[in-house]
C-alpha cells in the first residue's frame, strides 16, 4: 500500500481527532524516519519530546525485548522485580524520596492532583471537597475531562463539559502578583509547566519559578510541576525547572522517561508528601508493570551515558543561534532552551511545515503561527547543519 492508500483507510476509519502532516511512517532510526513510500526524514519533533534518546535504540530495544520474554506485565497484585528498581533510579537521579508510576503523561497529571488534593485535607486540614489548585493560563497537561476543565484554549475543553472551575483558579503564566491574588486558605497546590511546549516554547520571565516556590512556602501550598515534556534533558537541563534552582514538590514526567517504547509516567516526591497515598486508593492495572520499568531504567541509563542533557545544552544553543541569524521577513521571534525551540511566524505555520516536509524535515506547527522544534537529543550538529540550510532555504523563499 502507498501513502494516499493508508490516509484514505485512516480518513474513513479512524476518528479525525488529530491533523497530521501527511507521511506515514513505517520504519525509523535515531533521528531519521522512513514513509511506506521510501522516502526518508529528519525527525524534528520526536513525538513531542517522547524520544529524545531517538527511535529504536538499540539498548532500550535490547531491554525490551528481553524483559519481554520474562515477564510484561503482572499488575500491582504482585511485587515484580523491576518496579523496586527503577523506583531506586528514579531517587538516585532525582533525590526525591519516592515516586508513584503511571503510564501517560495525562495520567500523572492526575496523579499529581489527587495527591496534592489529599495532602491538602489530611495534612494542611482544608475543608472537605474545598481543596482548590491555581494553574496557568496557557497551560496544556492532557486531555482527560478534569485536565481540560481548566484549559483556556477552546479547542480542548469546548463540549467536553460541565467542569469543576473554582477547584482550578487561573493565573497569568508569568504573573506573580496575579499569582498571589488567586490563593486562598484552600489553596493545595499551584501547579504550572517551567516552560509551556505546546503553548509553543514559552518561558516565563526570570524569577518567575522562584516567585512560585517562594509563594507556595509562604502560604503552606504544594508547588506541582509538570515536565512531561520539558523534563528529561529536552531543555539543556534534566528539569526545566533547574533553570531557577527551584525544588517543586511534586515533579510530574512521562514521555521521553521510556525513550519512546512504552507509556510510562510518574510522580516524584517526598515522604512527606507521596506518603498521603495509602494502599487501594490510587492505581493503575499497567501502571508500574515489570516491560514499563525495565524500559525506563534503561532510557534513563541512555540519557546519562550518552551526555543527552549536555547535548541538548550546547547542540540546542548553537541551533537557537543560527535560527535567529536567518534572514527571513516571516520570523518575529525565536525562543529556546536546549533542543526545544519555538519559531515564532508572524503568518500561519502550516504552509511551513509542509514545505519542510518537502525538503526532508519533519515538524509541527503549534497553534497557528509557531513552529515548534524538537528532534531527539542524540542529534549531531553535522546533521543539525544539514537541516538548518533547509530550514533556511523553506523561511526564505516565501
Ligand atoms: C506538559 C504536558 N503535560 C501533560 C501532557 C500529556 O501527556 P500524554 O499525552 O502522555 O497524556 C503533555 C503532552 O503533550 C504535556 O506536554
Amino acid at each position: 500500500m502507498n501513502t494516499q492508500e493508508y490516509i484514505a483507510l485512516e480518513e474513513a476509519y479512524g476518528a479525525h481527532n488529530y491533523h497530521p502532516l501527511d507521511v506515514v511512517v513505517s520504519r525509523a532510526e535515531g533521528v531519521w524516519v522512513s514513509d511506506v513510500d521510501g522516502n526518508r526524514y529528519l525527525d524534528c519533533l520526536a513525538a513531542y519530546s517522547a524520544l529524545n534518546q531517538g527511535h529504536c535504540h538499540p539498548a532500550i530495544l535490547k531491554t525490551f525485548i528481553e524483559q519481554a520474554a520474562f515477564v510484561t506485565l503482572t499488575s500491582r497484585a504482585f511485587r515484580n522485580d523491576r518496579l523496586p528498581l527503577l523506583y531506586k533510579k528514579l531517587h538516585d537521579m532525582t533525590g526525591y524520596d519516592m515516586s508513584l508510576p503511571m503510564n501517560s503523561g495525562a495520567e500523572a497529571v492526575e496523579t499529581a492532583i489527587k495527591t496534592a488534593r489529599r495532602w491538602g485535607y489530611d495534612v494542611k486540614g482544608i475543608p472537605e471537597n474545598k481543596a482548590e489548585i491555581v494553574v496557568a493560563s496557557g497551560n496544556f497537561h492532557g486531555r482527560t475531562t478534569t485536565i481540560v476543565g481548566f484549559s483556556d484554549d477552546p479547542s480542548s475543553y469546548r463540549g467536553f463539559g460541565p467542569y469543576c472551575t473554582e477547584a482550578f483558579p487561573m493565573h497569568e503564566y508569568g504573573n506573580l502578583e496575579d499569582l498571589k491574588s488567586k490563593i486562598t486558605e484552600n489553596t493545595c497546590a499551584v501547579m504550572i509547566e517551567p516552560i509551556q511546549g505546546e503553548g509553543g516554547v514559552v518561558i516565563p520571565p526570570d524569577g518567575y519559578l522562584k516567585g512560585v516556590e517562594q509563594l507556595c512556602r509562604e502560604n503552606n501550598i504544594l508547588f506541582l510541576c509538570d515536565e512531561i515534556q520539558s523534563g528529561l534533558g529536552r531543555s539543556g537541563k534534566m528539569f526545566a525547572h533547574y533553570y531557577e534552582n527551584v525544588r517543586p514538590d511534586i515533579v510530574i514526567i512521562g514521555k521521553a522517561l521510556s525513550g519512546g517504547f512504552y507509556p510510562v509516567s510518574a510522580i516524584l516526591a517526598d515522604r512527606s508528601v507521596l506518603g498521603v497515598i495509602h494502599p487501594g486508593e490510587h492505581g493503575s492495572t499497567f501502571g508500574g508493570n515489570p516491560l514499563g520499568a525495565a524500559v525506563a531504567i534503561r532510557a534513563l541509563e541512555v540519557i546519562e551515558e550518552e551526555n543527552l542533557i549536555e547535548n541538548s545544552a550546547e547542540l540546542g544553543a548553537y541551533m537557537t543561534d543560527r535560527l535567529r541569524a536567518i534572514d527571513s521577513p516571516h520570523i518575529t521571534e525565536v525562543r529556546g532552551r536546549g533542543l526545544w525551540i519555538g519559531l515564532v511566524l508572524d503568518t500561519k505555520a502550516r504552509p511551513y511545515t509542509e514545505a519542510l516536509k518537502e525538503e526532508g524535515i519533519l515538524c509541527k506547527e503549534t497553534h497557528e503561527n509557531i513552529i515548534r522544534f524538537a528532534p531527539p537529543l542524540i542529534i549531531t550538529k553535522d546533521i543539525i547543519d544539514w537541516a538548518l540550510e533547509r530550514i533556511e532555504k523553506v523561511l526564505t523563499s516565501k
